[in-house]
């Protein structure tokens, strides 16, 4: 049995003072019924509780730590910055040198600008693109998250098109209402409401690999699709990548796909798991931001030293080292179809998806294509699943709905175990 008694009264403590006890919801460990181990550190693809429990980590603290935990190369340039300053307010070498290494990879940045979180890169770049095209409205689809902007944080309805509901209370209905949300994944519904509306819209926003309803790859036409119709209405086409960059390929979906956006959001791993994110694309529409345009955007810490200098070290080993895409890429192979492999044997109907180094195992007998699916899982059983693995060391994401990551630190070892202690548990499952 998992002892997990000085991470339940510190998690008793935290909810005094912190709601719910976390500083973000999906860490309470709410959605799977139980309480969230205390993390006390992290190394390689191991991360260690403070009740002394060891995990093998696929949530890599939910998608930067592509080289593991406390890569020793990032580690060390974090110290050598550290004596340096930790903050200056005005501009470094850094931030350049740093632009240019995510262009090399993401060639259709050709412009960009560094800010704190992921949300800050979408809510940007929607501000940008509502500046740039004069438009107000924006079309995103139902089941992908990107960040918690007001504009963002809308209620997918049911029916063809639906003028959003704002999805918490504190998003006001005037915002809400210029986001309309479309079915993922929905040729159709995406043709016959550009068709009538295109022209009225500032940006499409999409995760082309969409990463929060779990991993669910797009259907074959429908980033052809978003770009042939965004193109010809004028409209902004913005792919946040925050998740998906640097795991569906080193030059993210866009570069799998061969699909070339007006605009990206990346997050995540730029930072080298520090908070950093960045929102760039064409020359003539990130040419609206001040100072260069009209459009603000400012950030105190936007650019920090360290937060750069984790984000540089990161980009460099992944410079220096294609085969760590292939690694990452091969071991969550492995893992995934060792997971599907187990499941038949043992007789329990799942879809494991994947593409590139971000990884889903959905309790469903079809496919998941798009967030209808993904919410018709069976989540009685994600649970039972997910608290087994938790309870022999194997650390997934706390949600039917979130994808999981491999790094280049997970050895062959930790991915044999993995997938044995995934057979136990559909067998318990089972039984
Ligand atoms: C696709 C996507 N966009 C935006 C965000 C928001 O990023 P952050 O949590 O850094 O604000 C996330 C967070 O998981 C994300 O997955």
């Amino acid at each position: 049995m998992l002892d997990l008694t000085r991470s339940t009264k510190a998690f008793d403590d935290a909810k005094d003072i912190l709601p719910g006890g976390v500083d973000s919801p999906v860490r309470s460990y709410r959605s799977v019924d139980s309480n969230p181990p205390f993390i006390s550190s992290a190394s390689g693809d191991h991360i260690y509780d403070i009740d002394g429990n060891e995990y093998i980590d696929y949530v890599l603290s939910w998608g930067p730590m592509i080289l593991g935990h406390a890569d020793p190369e990032v580690t060390a340039a974090l110290q050598e910055a550290v004596p340096r300053g930790t903050s200056y307010g005005a501009p470094t070498l850094l931030e350049t040198e740093l632009a240019k290494k995510i262009q090399a990879f993401v060639p259709s940045m050709e412009m960009m600008r560094l800010v704190n979180s992921g949300t800050e890169a979408t809510m940007s770049a929607l501000r940008v693109a509502r500046g740039y095209t004069g438009r107000d409205k924006i079309v995103k689809f139902i089941g992908c998250y990107h960040g918690h902007s007001d504009s963002l944080l809308v209620k997918a309805g049911s029916g063809l098109a639906t003028f959003g509901v704002p999805d918490s209370p504190g998003v006001p209905a005037n915002v809400a209402k210029d986001t309309v949300t479309l079915p993922y994944n929905d040729k159709e519904a995406f043709k016959s409401f550009f068709d009538a509306h295109g022209d009225e819209i500032a940006a499409v926003i999409v995760e082309p690999v969409a990463g929060n309803m779990g991993c669910v790859p797009p259907v074959e036409g429908f980033l052809e699709l978003l770009r042939e119709e965004t193109a010809k209405h004028e409209t902004v086409l913005i792919f946040d990548e925050v998740m998906c960059g640097f795991r569906a390929s080193s030059g993210g979906a866009q570069k799998r796909y061969q699909i070339v956006p007006d605009m990206t959001c990346l997050g995540k791993i730029v930072g080298g798991g520090m908070p950093l994110a960045v929102f760039g694309g064409r020359k003539a529409i990130m040419s609206c931001v001040a100072p260069a345009g009209p459009v603000y955007q400012a950030g105190t810490l936007s650019g920090n030293p360290l937060a750069t200098t984790a984000g540089l070290a990161t980009m460099s080993v992944l410079q220096r080292d294609p085969t760590v895409f292939r690694k990452a890429e091969e071991s969550t192979d492995y893992l995934c179809r060792g997971l599907l492999r187990v499941a038949k044997e043992v007789g329990v109907p799942v879809q494991v998806q994947w593409v590139g180094s971000m990884f889903t195992l959905f309790f469903s007998d079809k496919p998941v294509r798009n967030f209808d699916d993904a919410n018709a899982c069976d989540r009685e059983a994600f649970k039972k699943f997910f608290a087994y693995n938790l309870e022999h060391g194997i650390y997934y994401a706390p949600s039917q709905f979130e994808s999981n990551f491999m790094s280049i630190a997970h050895s062959q070892a930790d991915l044999d175990t993995s997938i044995q202690i995934a057979k136990k548990a559909f067998q318990v499952l089972k039984a």
